[in-house]
């Protein structure tokens, strides 16, 4: 009998319980077909966790994370939140468990389905063999500095300082080394050496320890170039590496070069082998409770839980190909369907999916 693998799920704010019971129906499946055993526990988060307990990150959801293997996060946020003090924002629930947990790699895919190019709004001859990874650092830098606001002459003034030491660059910088050789052997550095001194670190460091990975090719690109060749030579870029500011404003873009945003997923690692997964979409306020949002970035979020943290890469296939097979057959949900009254709804995608993951 295969070990018992535990799962963190911490379904969160709007739309995210709703695809997280799809992914839960794909860990059942996976359950069956391969006969390996997950035990899931759910703990609060987000929102529902400020509403419920006065903070978006209660001691005992922290305390069911660092004793699973791995954390599935469905989405936090929305409206009702969004003018609360920082203390009583989902947001900050999100950066504490990233901090607690170690987190500090942020790896965001953006793979172009080829049966959905139409939904990009770029050309589709631009986007042609697009498939690149963001990884973003993600417990440092601007985000995680000392921020605090005083009065001048010129009223209030707010501060935000952005730090890194090597050992964080260092940590960050090998592992888009080690992720571009399993690719195309191709790593971008992307910073603000031409300005910023965390970012003349930075590129000193990814010099310092580039010798060691001579089968990559390596480039330093200018974040606002960055930005532009991205949407220029997307399929030029294999791995891209960054900081956690500019790491979170390039994945956006390059999740929007795939038009299909409910489609991506992402892992934050940290040392060793847990992760937490999640889709790379918002909570959706907008669709939450009406059954449409779309379920697959969920789902291929369990599959790179199956690739990153358990080793179990023929279950992985086995999502990848379901989720492929489904949407060659024509199936869309509301967000990537070009005819909207075609549209099926999230509980049947999960369905069309669990019935396709074939051994
Ligand atoms: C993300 C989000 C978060 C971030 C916000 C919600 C704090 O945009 O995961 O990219 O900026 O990291
Ligand atoms: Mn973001």
């Amino acid at each position: 009998m295969a070990d018992v693998k535990k799962i963190a799920v911490l379904p969160g704010d709007g739309i995210g319980p709703e695809v997280i019971a799809e992914a839960e129906k794909v860990l059942k499946k996976t359950e069956e077909l391969f006969g390996y055993r997950f035990e899931t526990e759910r703990g609060l988060f987000g929102g529902i966790a400020i509403d419920q307990r006065g903070t978006p990150l209660p001691d005992d959801t922290l305390a069911i994370c660092k004793k699973a293997d791995a954390v599935l996060l469905g989405a936090v946020g929305g409206p009702k939140w969004d003018n609360n003090p920082k203390e009583l924002r989902p947001e900050t629930g999100l950066l504490g468990i990233r901090k607690a947990l170690g987190l500090f790699s942020n790896i965001r895919p953006a793979v172009i389905f080829d049966c959905l190019k139409d939904a990009s709004t770029l050309k589709p001859e631009v986007l042609d063999g697009t498939d690149l990874i963001v990884v973003r650092e993600l417990t440092g830098g601007i985000y995680f500095g000392e921020k605090f606001r005083r009065e001048t002459a010129n009223g209030q003034e707010a501060v935000d300082t952005c730090v890194y030491n090597v050992k964080e660059v260092e940590r960050i910088v090998r592992q888009g080394f080690e992720i571009a050789r399993t690719r195309r052997k191709k790593l971008a550095s992307v910073d603000k050496a031409n300005v910023l001194e965390t970012s003349r670190l930075w590129r000193e460091t990814v010099n310092r320890i580039a010798p060691d990975y001579p089968d990559v090719e390596l480039e330093h690109v200018l974040v606002d170039n960055c930005a532009m060749q991205l949407l220029r030579r997307p399929a030029s870029f294999d791995v891209i590496v960054t900081e956690n500011m500019f790491g979170d404003i390039l994945s956006d873009e390059a999740a929007m070069l795939t038009g299909s945003i409910g489609m991506l997923s992402s892992a934050s690692l940290g040392e060793g082998s847990f992760g937490l997964y999640e889709p790379v979409h918002g909570s959706a306020p907008d669709i939450a409770g009406t059954g449409a949002a779309n379920p697959i970035a969920t789902i291929l979020s369990v599959a790179l839980m199956f690739r990153l943290t358990f080793g179990y890469h023929e279950a992985a296939d086995v999502i990848d190909n379901a989720v492929k097979a489904v949407l060659d057959a024509g199936h869309r949900t509301g967000d990537i369907a070009v005819d909207k009254s075609q549209a099926i709804g999230t509980t049947a995608m999960g369905d069309l999916i669990v019935g396709a993951m074939k051994k």
